[in-house]
């Protein structure tokens, strides 16, 4: 079996195809972030998710080459920072970060913020970025609907990913419903609301149910409705371990009830301040 057939992708609107499940990368460093990617792709994960602001493209490159495995299996994502953004900014910040990545393009490129008053020209040097072939895909970050609904007034292309915080404690019907509509693909960030959550006595009963742990009920919840998702671990058992989400189905009562766990529970600032 190859190693396709042990993970889920996902076609992007543009007709590529993008693995669900990916390891997220904030918050690392140095030999750290190297050896974490590295050993992801190991593991079996073929998408990473970095972002200029992350400050560590370099050793994410770095962890790629080391790997051996090559460049075309291996989905990666970056982000232009929110001090970059603006038309001409972007087009230098995304000449950086392939050269800090080490790479001739990038898999998928995101606004990483919606910032007022420069989203509308980032968006469309993004757009340049992709009708020059630069990067296969382009997306958005932290789009909640209202952002979604005004690309109306700027975009020519719809984004084929909208990355933001959701899990089953923050679950954005809208934005989803949206998403689903526009053959958007959701990227669920903060997927495991860093640990926060697994105690919940809810998620401890469903990790007992199906003699998983609480990281992978969650994680299977998202991928198992199509949402992609990017948890981050540093440490080789639990990138192992948010990888085993591919051996066990979620009951649909089960994930019917996840979805009703929704309290607004969020880790990272809240993007409508920038609306
Ligand atoms: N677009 C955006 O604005 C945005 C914002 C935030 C995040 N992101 C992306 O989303 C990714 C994931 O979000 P996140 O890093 O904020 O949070 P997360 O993935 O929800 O949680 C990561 C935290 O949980 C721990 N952890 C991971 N797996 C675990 C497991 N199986 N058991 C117990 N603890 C576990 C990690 O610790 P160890 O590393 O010590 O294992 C780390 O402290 C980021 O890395 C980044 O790529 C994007």
């Amino acid at each position: 079996m190859g190693l396709k057939e042990k993970q889920a992708y996902v076609q992007l609107n543009n007709g590529i195809e993008m693995p669900l499940l990916g390891l997220g990368v904030y918050d690392m460093h140095a030999a750290e972030a190297v050896q974490a990617v590295r050993f992801a792709l190991e593991t079996g994960y073929r998408l990473i998710d970095t972002a200029a602001m992350y400050g560590n493209e370099k050793q994410i490159g770095e962890g790629i080459r080391q790997s051996g495995i090559p460049r075309e299996e291996i989905f990666v994502t970056t982000k232009v920072n929110n001090t970059d953004q603006g038309y001409d900014q972007t087009l230098r910040a995304f000449e950086v970060s392939l050269h800090a990545l080490g790479l001739d393009s990038v898999d998928l490129y995101l606004i990483h913020w919606p910032i007022k008053d420069k989203r509308a020209n980032t968006w469309k040097a993004i757009e340049k970025l992709y009708a020059d072939g630069r990067v296969r895909a382009i997306g958005t970050g932290n789009y909640l609907l209202p952002f979604l609904e005004e690309m109306g007034s700027y975009a020519s292309i719809v984004p084929a990913v909208n990355q933001i915080e959701f899990s089953p404690y923050l679950f954005l019907k809208n934005e989803w419903e949206y998403c689903r509509e526009h053959k958007i693909c959701l990227q669920a960030y903060t997927p495991l609301l860093r640990g926060q959550k697994f105690n919940d006595p809810r998620i401890q009963a469903l990790a007992g149910k199906y003699n998983k742990t609480p990281a992978q009920i969650i994680l299977r919840w998202a991928v198992q409705q199509g949402i992609s998702t990017i948890p981050k671990s540093s440490h080789p058992e639990r990138i192992k371990e948010n990888f085993g989400i591919f051996d066990f189905v979620l009951l649909e009562e089960d994930i019917l009830a996840m979805n009703d766990f929704h309290e607004g529970f969020r880790i990272v600032d809240d993007p409508m301040e920038m609306f």
